[in-house]
Parts: structure tokens; C-alpha cells; sequence
């Protein structure tokens, strides 16, 4: 299937505190905040306006997932198959400014997708953004309350390709037309898990576990090296509960027409979350940010 997400987009999360969320996203990872208003806080790893807004609202949650769309017609096209689906349309207008169209669609097994045009570049000199701890937006962690369902309808209307699955969909990991390994990844539950970025280098992740000691916090899990996506992965909580994770080395598939999906068991001995062998604390399987209309 011919491919309609070029990457990933941003990540929208509704908080009472946007600029407290962005200073400590700041803080721990290099993320620059690119623009501050009284209703919401934009951060980006990049050129890009946003890769993490932070909507001021009551309540805590994600609002939406966003995916950048091949172009334009993209938008319409999804607009067409998630009403033709039956999907829930929630918005024809991106949430975020700065992006010229968008629809945004609850999935009935829990996830809010906003498929969107391409987000606005800043015009930063190059060393505003070199040598910080993260430079891309890499991927997004999600839950699903049918992930088997989840499966058929982001292959089916998304036109995501399946990179790496285990054997009963208790992880799956889906890729666009980028190559990165995956964009988003699903497992049994109903949520967002985390929202992760790529580094410059391993050296990153260890500078974010120094941040967060210097504040008197610590990592969530890690480091270890993921299975899938062979990337080298570490995880902290946010002031929001959700749960960051700094990733360097993710996997590229340059092969996308022949590539055929590992399948993996899982069980602690694949050593699929860690091939290195640790297992995940049971606070890091328990935390979860529901998504919010
Ligand atoms: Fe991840």
C-alpha cells in the first residue's frame, strides 16, 4: 500500500500546568520552547514549531496523537475513509496553530489520531538546536483495547506498515513512509504509554539520568536495548505522569517494499523489551495517560 504518513507529527497533551510541563521537558531533555501563549506551551527538538504542545486545561490527558500527512489530499482522504469507517470525527481544524489542515478521529479502541499537513519550520541557525540532548520527535507508545482491531484499521486506513509484531499483537510496531522503524507502537490496554525522542548519542541518555538525579528524581527503566527497533531505550516520568522515554540508535528499514515482519514471542526469556536482559518495573507496565476527547 502505497504510503500516507511521511512521519511523525506531535503529541498534544491537555494539562493545568503548560509551562511547568514544557520547563521540565526542557530541563531534562533539551527540548526548546518554541512559543508560550496564556492557553498552551509549544516545545520542539528542532526546526520544527512543535513537537510537544501542552494545552492548559483542568484536566490531564492526551488529546490527540498527530501524524504528518504525505500532503494535503492526504488530509481529505483520511477525513473520507474515517467517516466511511464510521469513526468519530472529532475536528476538521488542527489543534495546533501554525498547521495549515487537519482531521482528528477517535479510533474506537482509544486512540485519538490527528492527521495533519506538514508542521511549520522555525528558521533557526543551526546551532540553536545541535548538540542538545534530543533532536527528533521519534515515536509514541499506545494502548489499545483491541490491538488486533487497532492493527487492521491504521494498516487499513493509514496505510502504516507493520515492522515488528509478537506473536498474539501484545506488541506491534508500525512505520511510515520515513523508514524509521516504527512511528507508533501498540499493546493491550487503552491509553497513551509514552511519548519518546531520538538522541545525538548515548552519551544523551546518561545526561538526562543526570538531570533528573540532579532534581532528585530518577529513571523509570533503562538503559537497556529494545528488540524490536534494536534501539538503545531509557524512561522517566513526567510532572504530567506520562511517561517520557529517550531513545537513540531506532532502526531504519531501507527495504520497505521486500521487509517482512519479525515475529516475536513474548515472554521474559525473548528478551523482547530488553536484550539485555532486564525486565520493566511494574510501575513502568502500570503507567498510562488516557486519552481525552
Ligand atoms: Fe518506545
Amino acid at each position: 500500500m502505497t504510503h500516507l504518513i511521511r512521519q511523525m507529527g506531535y503529541v498534544v497533551i491537555a494539562t493545568p500546568d503548560p509551562d511547568g510541563s514544557a520547563r521540565d521537558l526542557a530541563d531534562m531533555t533539551g527540548v526548546r520552547i518554541s512559543r508560550s501563549a496564556s492557553d498552551a506551551t509549544y516545545v520542539s527538538s528542532n526546526a520544527r514549531f512543535c513537537d510537544v504542545a501542552y494545552l492548559r486545561e483542568n484536566r490531564r490527558g492526551i488529546r490527540a496523537v498527530g501524524l504528518e500527512a504525505m500532503d494535503e489530499g492526504v488530509v481529505d482522504e483520511v477525513y473520507r475513509r474515517a467517516k466511511s469507517e464510521g469513526l468519530t470525527i472529532l475536528a476538521d481544524t488542527p489543534l495546533l496553530p501554525k498547521v495549515k489542515r487537519a482531521v482528528r478521529f477517535a479510533t474506537p479502541f482509544g486512540p485519538i489520531f490527528e492527521v495533519h499537513t506538514p508542521i511549520a519550520r522555525d528558521d533557526l541557525p543551526p546551532a540553536s538546536t545541535n548538540g542538545k540532548r534530543v533532536r527528533r520527535l521519534e515515536h509514541v507508545n499506545l494502548r489499545a483495547t483491541d490491538p488486533k482491531g487497532f492493527h487492521d484499521l491504521v494498516t487499513r486506513l493509514l496505510g502504516m506498515k507493520l515492522s515488528d509484531r509478537t506473536t498474539n499483537y501484545e506488541r506491534a510496531w508500525y512505520r511510515c513512509a520515513d523508514g524509521f522503524h516504527h512511528t507508533f507502537a501498540c499493546g493491550p490496554g487503552n491509553g497513551m504509554h509514552h511519548y519518546a525522542f531520538d538522541a545525538h548519542g548515548l552519551y544523551d541518555l546518561a545526561g538526562v539520568a543526570d538531570a533528573l538525579v540532579a532534581k532528585g528524581r530518577s529513571l523509570l527503566w533503562g538503559i537497556g536495548r529494545h528488540g524490536p527497533g534494536n534501539n538503545l531505550f531509557s524512561y522517566y516520568l513526567d510532572p504530567n505522569g506520562c511517561v517520557v522515554e529517550v531513545s537513540f540508535g531506532l532502526e531504519r528499514i531501507d527495504n520497505d517494499e521486500i521487509y517482512e515482519p519479525g515475529n516475536w514471542e513474548f515472554n521474559s526469556a525473548s528478551n523482547v523489551l530488553d536484550r539485555w536482559g532486564s525486565q520493566p518495573p511494574e510501575a513502568y507496565g502500570k503507567a498510562l495517560t488516557p486519552f481525552v476527547m
